[in-house]
Parts: C-alpha cells; structure tokens; sequence
C-alpha cells in the first residue's frame, strides 16, 4: 500500500476514547457520559497510567519530565533527526467530556499504531505527548506543562503553583500520582515540528455542515483572580447606606464584563466562571468574595483594552463600595498565530483526503500555541456536536474523529519524510 493511501482504524481509536472515558466518567441528567479528570487527582493518575501501558504495548520509548509531561517516541530511521511531534492533553474539567484533549493524544497513538501496524519506516521519529495540567481549572495558568516544556515557565516556580480548590502544591500532588519523571524540562530536544488534533469546542464546523477545522492560531487569553474583602454584617438590621458588600461588587463585575464585550473590538468574549461567596449565608451580608474573569480576543490591542475598561472599573467599584480588592493575574498569554507552510499542509491534506475545510482561529486555548514557541505548529479541529465543549455532553461524531485522525495520520508522514 503507498504511503498516501495509508488510514487508520477508525474503531479502534473509538474503543481507546470510550476506555479512557470509563476514568473518571460522569454521567449526565440525560444519560450524556463525561469526564472529571483534573489534574493531578487519583483519577489523572489513572488516566495516565492506562495511557501509559497503551504506550508501552505499542513498543514506544516513554520518557516522565519534571512537571509530568509524557512523551512516547517511535523512532525513525535517521537517527540524526528531531521528532515530529503530537499530541494534546488528558486532564478534563470537572465538569469535561470525553473528547476534549483526549482525542489528540489517542488519535496520536492511533497514527503510530497505523505506521506498526502496515511496517512503515519514518525518517524522523514520531513522538506522541500528553502534557501536565492543559485545563489549568485546578492549577493556572492553562496549557502549564506545555508552558514548562518550551522554557516559558520555570518548572520550580510551576511546582510551587497552589490548586484553586484544596489549595495542593502542584509538586505534591504531582509526586503524590507518581509523576515526577527524571526528564529535565524544559526540553533539550524541540521537535521538528508539532500538529495537535483537537475537538473544535465551539459551534462554526456543525453550523457549516465542515468537517475539517484548519487552525490558524489561538486567541490571547487573560485570567484574572480579584478578591474582594468587604465587610459581613446583617442582612435585616444594616442600612443600605452602611454596607460594604463585596458579592453586589461582584455581581457589577459580572454584568460590566458583559456589556464590555459588545464595546470592545475584535471577538472578545468575557466570562466569570468561579465565584467563592463566604460566608454564604443567607442573611449574611458576605465578607468576602473570590472570583476569576476570563477574558479572550484574537486581537493583542483589543484584548488589552479590555483589561484597561475591567482594570477602570475594578476601581471605581472599590472606591464606591469602600470595598478592598485584590488583584491578581493568573493566565496572560498574547494571540499565537500558527506557522503558515504548516497550516497549508493540514489544509492540503484534508483536501486530498476529500473533506471540507475551513481556516478559522481557536476559542480555547492549546497545547499546541506553547510549541509554536519552538518549532513549527499547526493544529487540525474536527466539529463539535451542537457547539458544546466544558459540558458533559460534549460529542463528536465517529465519522469525524476518524477524519481527523486520517487528516492528522498523513499530515505526520509527510512531515516525517
Ligand atoms: C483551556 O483549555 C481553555 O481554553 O480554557
Ligand atoms: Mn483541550
Ligand atoms: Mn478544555
């Protein structure tokens, strides 16, 4: 069989997802299967061993870094040569599906076991990663491993990171799973290049009746944590004039965040996600509040902007309310945009192979925006079913994960040659 006809088992990679997916499942009001695997829980821990043995059943050199990132590598028959690499993460939200993630690093395997399967030889080796905490929901920043691994972050600094919901050091939790491996990270070795394969998290394929996502790079993302300390009082007895009401702060926030996404240019999207209400009470007028605003835009200026207007209005709220708020940055990543000779070869390939496709920027963040520091990357989207992602119904149809497996099986032998 030519190379070029090569397709991967479709099944296969669909029996690996449902497996993985039995780590940590959760099951929805309507029967919908989830996942909570956060990083670095007993649940993690279990995921990465199962993928690990499926690793290590395909013959792979395993390497374990310091910040837990795993790498498998197939060797290729140039032993000068640097890897092609791929890959995505394992660890979900609590609130995850089965897909998120997990697809690019199962499809990954899929693709080696493909290449074992029909005995073809590469020039480089391919090497599959799944990379420490991606979600960044228990630890931030998110993509943290990817950011260690290419030397963004220094890996004590990672380690000392503290979780959002036991409060965990991240090098505790890590050596508790049994995840320090004796890897120094960052890299010594930069792949040649990167190509991740990952759900598309959002509504544009399905509504396009498109099967293939063509990534040209990732929107900037800034997360910020804003503790509001105020004054607990009672909810019957105390005037209005007299209140000091850090969750009325919040909720201004909240909505002023809203509102600011229609004034600021670009695609800005704006969320609140977290807000921790203490004493939670309810004829406690709180004492304090913890929240985190998560805002996105592919436009570096407009995403600054918007930082500016929520700074501006953190303040004047502070001063009204005779409120304290303290400010903290958990995420800053600018926009990244993908190697162009890179992005035209997914898109050639997809073409070949006879699907649809459409250039389109990330929503969410990857993996795959930390490697483009050091090599060139590009990454591939398949739809998502109804647009949804962070929700136990997040679904992709087999038809498409096996298109995008194929699309990411040929795009990783030619850069391979
Ligand atoms: C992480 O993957 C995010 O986009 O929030
Ligand atoms: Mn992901
Ligand atoms: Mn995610």
């Amino acid at each position: 069989m030519s190379r070029d006809d090569l397709r991967i088992d479709g099944q296969r990679l669909w029996n690996r997802i449902v497996a993985l997916g039995e780590v940590g499942a959760i099951t929805g009001p309507n029967g919908e299967l989830g996942c909570a695997r956060l990083a670095l829980t007993d649940a993690d821990r279990e995921g990465r061993d199962l993928v690990v043995g499926w690793m290590r059943d395909l013959g792979l050199q395993v390497s374990i870094d310091a910040i837990g990132n795993v790498v498998a590598t197939r060797a290729g028959t140039d032993p000068t040569a640097a890897a092609v690499m791929t890959g995505s993460h394992i660890d979900t939200v609590a609130t995850g599906g089965r897909f998120d993630g997990n697809l690019g690093v199962l499809a990954g395997l899929e693709v080696i076991e493909t290449l074992e399967q029909h005995g073809i030889a590469t020039r480089r080796p391919i090497s599959v990663a799944f990379f420490t905490d991606e979600e960044g929901a228990r630890f931030a920043p998110d993509m943290l491993g990817s950011l260690v691994y290419v030397g963004g972050m220094a890996v004590e600094e990672a380690l000392d990171v503290r979780a959002a919901d036991d409060g965990a050091r991240l090098g505790d939790e890590l050596d508790r799973i049994g995840y320090v491996g004796p890897t120094p990270c960052p890299t010594a070795a930069a792949p040649a290049a990167y190509v991740e394969l990952h759900i598309e998290q959002g509504p544009i394929l399905e509504d396009e009746g498109v099967t293939i996502g063509v990534v040209e790079g990732v929107q900037g993302i800034s997360w910020t944590e804003l503790t509001i300390d105020g004054r607990s009082a009672h909810a019957g007895t105390t005037p209005m004039r007299l209140r000091r009401d850090p969750l009325y702060v919040a909720a201004e926030i909240t909505t002023f965040v809203r509102r600011l996404t229609a004034e600021v240019g670009g695609n800005q999207v704006a969320t609140v996600g977290r807000l921790d209400v203490r004493p939670n009470l309810v004829n406690v007028v709180p004492s304090t509040v913890t929240m985190n605003v998560d805002l996105r835009n592919t436009d570096e200026s407009a995403l600054q902007e918007a930082e500016r207007r929520l700074a501006d209005e953190v303040a004047r709220l502070e001063a009204a309310e005779q409120v304290t708020i303290g400010r903290r940055s958990l995420a800053r990543f600018e926009p990244v945009q993908f190697d162009p000779a890179t992005v035209d070869l997914v898109e050639e390939t997809a073409r070949r192979l006879g699907h649809t496709t459409r250039r389109l920027p990330s929503g969410a963040g990857h993996d795959a925006q930390m490697l483009a520091r050091v090599c060139p990357t590009a990454m591939i989207f398949t739809p998502s079913v109804n647009g949804l992602s962070h929700n136990i119904a997040e679904y992709t149809d087999p038809a498409d994960v096996t298109a995008g497996a194929n699309v990411l099986l040929q795009t990783v032998l030619r850069l391979s040659e």
